[in-house]
């Protein structure tokens, strides 16, 4: 993994409110435990994101916001803006998921927008890209990451990506249960960064951190992490479990 520093995000997508996700933080904030060589991060639901930035001030935990606009205010209606999201306490944004692009039509063009959005209020943003069933069995796994990669990281500078994670996440294996191999996921965590060299440069591919999503429990995440290219893990079911997200941060 050379110098990148791990990050293991919890994404709890349409699930919690106030009393459940307040506790749930502060118990994946009593087991995170101090580490200098990782990071944890918890995307909450929008409507409880400064209660849950709140109750983790006191950590070194970073709250994210699940998706983001990319104008500071306007008429937006039902969006949530980077500035909005600071001011919750927030300091990091998801962008891209796949829920997003398969169920509400996200496409490269618009999540592009909110990457150069959530970059430019300072977020860090986590940019999901990956490949559905159909695609994989197609062969055509690489061109579609590629393309997701290009499309969404358009326009960005060199300097943009210091703040800049990407999450692969198979379509195939988000919910599933069905996690890809440890080898899949390196062959396209291997990929990702040599393709972030291409359309940056090296120190880009070298320095970014590519985090593996999709069904990643506790029993899996050793074996992910021990891959030259995994960076961290985008977590979702077992993310809203304090015991379960504990052992995936507490990685070995
Ligand atoms: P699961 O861990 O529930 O498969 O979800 C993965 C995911 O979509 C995280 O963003």
């Amino acid at each position: 993994m050379g110098t990148r520093k791990a990050l293991i995000a919890g994404n709890w997508k349409m699930y919690t409110t106030v009393v459940d996700g307040c506790r749930l933080a502060l118990d994946v904030a009593k087991t995170a435990g101090n580490f200098t060589d990782r990071e944890v991060l918890i995307a909450p639901p929008f409507t409880i994101l400064s209660e849950v930035a709140h109750v983790l001030a006191g950590s070194d935990i970073i709250v994210a916001s699940q998706n983001v606009c990319w104008a500071e205010k306007g008429a937006f209606t039902g969006e949530i803006s980077p500035v909005m999201v600071r001011a919750a306490g927030g300091s990091a944004a998801i962008v891209g998921h796949s829920e997003r692009r398969q169920i509400f039509g996200e496409t490269d063009e618009l999540i592009n927008r909110r990457v150069q959005g959530a970059l430019a209020f300072g977020l860090l943003t986590i940019l999901c890209i990956g490949e559905t069933l159909d695609e994989r069995e197609s062969g055509k796994t690489f061109e579609v990451l590629a393309a997701q990669l290009k499309k969404g990281l358009a326009s960005l500078a060199v300097a943009d990506m210091a703040k800049v994670v990407i999450a692969y996440e198979p379509v195939w294996a988000i919910g599933t249960g069905k996690t890809a191999s440890k080898e899949q996921a390196q062959e396209a965590h291997a990929f990702i960064r040599e393709t972030l060299g291409k359309i940056f440069e090296k120190t880009v591919a070298e320095q970014t951190r590519i985090l593996y999503g999709g069904s990643v429990k506790p029993t899996n995440i050793d074996e992910l992490m021990a891959q030259n290219d995994i960076d961290g893990a985008l977590v979702g079911g077992a993310a809203l479990d304090a015991e379960s997200f504990g052992r995936i941060i507490h990685y070995q």
